[in-house]
């Protein structure tokens, strides 16, 4: 939870969190998180106007705005499970504030909710006496991770949702020229409550079907003998579709885009809209099928077998420049690799062997058949498959004919992000294919 002290002309920043660990890593010079531009960010303000603190009660007693960025994970349990956001840490922050708060407040969702949920934080907090002097308003947040600092710095847009009476959009307005300090006021749109924290979902519905669907049209091609990425420029190139997020894959993951489907088509379900929700679902159903079809992939080109060939696997994170790693492909990748006997060796240069262990396995359990290489090239050593998971730059560097010698043969690369030259690599020896790419015929 970050809370903000209106000082005008200055604005304090507190971020207050219970969790010690994670605030003493915030005040360490080894932040818990990897964000291209945040060490600097950090750096320039911390100990001058941002503070990180395990005093919740304090910053929320002396803050003007508080935003809620805690966790809503997909419901595990009960009505929902599988599909509905777990609100427990939403509501847990909403009857704290109402214990804790003297003044007026503006309360800020940033965390990803379910539409009307601003109804809940507004009903517990006026059930504990606190009606009248809160308002809530809905701010998602749209920076994606590996950009999160320039998306902050130049947003596409801002979005706030207020209550539609003088008072909310009084609140609407003071957030409004915070932000205003630094995005132009034209990026800076205001809704209702509900248009705002459905707006989120639906943003990255789409966004995920745009992936899903060139997804789909991968497969296509590789009956075909068309090139997806020929496609993809093709479309693209027409205004009215853009050419962004038309990168075949083997599937996106993170912890935003499965998540917030799964909450629409709950919501949908719901509503009485089934229809709308299966429409949606077929999103995260088309995008684990293009995991699965890329282990089975590995395993049909390797004869159908392959128990106790060593498979490298490049890259874990979801993507590049980061070391998250929700819901990442890679997870799923190994686990199917691991099951058909496989030895596989992962290769990323952002997440540790402890971690990439515990996502594959789970904590505490052990596989010989997982390990976790130090560079690309140890990982590539005596396998038969080289398979690029994440797009990471220095993948495109790497010495494949260096690679090549130190592989069994025939020694296939299979490039889940076309990221790489495969007639190059062809030309090598390697017997290379890509995402929605045709093999040239033998
Ligand atoms: C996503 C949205 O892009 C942000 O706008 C949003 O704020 C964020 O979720 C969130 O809700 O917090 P993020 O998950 O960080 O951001 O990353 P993306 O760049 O959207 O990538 C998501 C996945 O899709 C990755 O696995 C990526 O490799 C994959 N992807 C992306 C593709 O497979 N193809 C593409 O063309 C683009």
């Amino acid at each position: 939870m970050a809370v903000i002290a209106l000082k005008s002309p200055d604005i304090e920043v507190r971020v207050v969190d219970m969790n010690e660990k994670r605030i003493a890593e915030w005040n360490s010079d080894t932040l818990p998180v990897y964000e291209p531009g945040l060490d600097e960010v950090v750096r320039t303000a911390r100990g001058r106007n941002l503070f990180f603190s395990t005093d919740v009660d304090g910053g929320i007693r002396e803050a003007d705005i508080i935003f809620v960025a805690v966790n809503t994970p997909t419901k595990m349990y009960g009505v929902g499970a599988g599909k509905a956001a777990d609100l427990r840490y939403i509501e847990a922050v909403a009857r704290k504030i109402a214990q804790v708060a003297t003044g007026p407040k503006i309360i800020v969702e940033k965390s990803t909710i379910p539409v009307k949920t601003s109804e809940t934080i507004k009903d517990i907090l006026a059930a504990n006496g606190q009606a009248g002097r809160m308002q809530v308003l809905s701010n998602p947040e749209f920076l994606a991770e590996g950009t999160a600092v320039a998306d902050l710095f130049a947003p596409d847009r801002v979005l706030i949702g207020g209550e539609r009476t003088p008072e909310g959009q009084k609140a609407v307005e003071t957030l409004a020229s915070v932000y205003a300090r630094w995005v132009p006021r034209e990026r800076i749109i205001t809704t209702n409550l509900w248009s705002a924290e459905l707006s989120k979902l639906v943003a990255n519905a789409f966004l995920a079907q745009r992936i899903s669907s060139i997804n789909s049209v991968s497969a296509l091609c590789e009956a075909t003998g068309a090139d997806v990425d020929e496609v993809a420029h093709a479309i693209g190139r027409d205004s009215r579709i853009g050419p962004k997020f038309l990168k075949a894959s083997v599937g996106f993951g993170g912890s935003c885009f499965q998540k917030d489907i799964l909450n629409l088509v709950y919501l949908c379900q719901r509503f009485g809209l089934p229809e709308v929700a299966a429409y949606w679902e077929s999103v995260v159903k088309m995008n684990d099928w293009q995991k699965a079809r890329f282990s089975s992939r590995i395993v049909s080109t390797l004869y159908n077998s392959a128990a106790d060939k060593r498979i490298a696997v490049l890259g874990f994170a979801f993507k590049k420049d980061t070391n998250d790693t929700r819901e990442t492909a890679a997870i799923n990748i190994c686990r199917d690799l691991l099951a058909e006997q496989a030895h596989v060796v992962v290769y990323d240069p952002r997440v540790s062997e402890a971690w990439i262990r515990q996502e594959v396995l789970g904590a505490g359990v052990e596989n010989a058949r997982l390990t976790v290489a130090k560079d690309p090239y140890e990982a590539a050593r005596g396998a038969h498959v080289l398979a690029v998971v994440t797009e990471w730059d220095e993948f495109k560097g790497l010495d494949y004919t260096r690679i090549h010698e130190s592989m069994a043969k025939p020694a296939h690369v299979f490039d889940g992000r076309n990221i790489l030259d495969l007639p190059k690599l062809r030309a090598i020896g390697f017997r290379a294919q890509g995402i929605g790419k045709q093999e040239p015929q033998a």
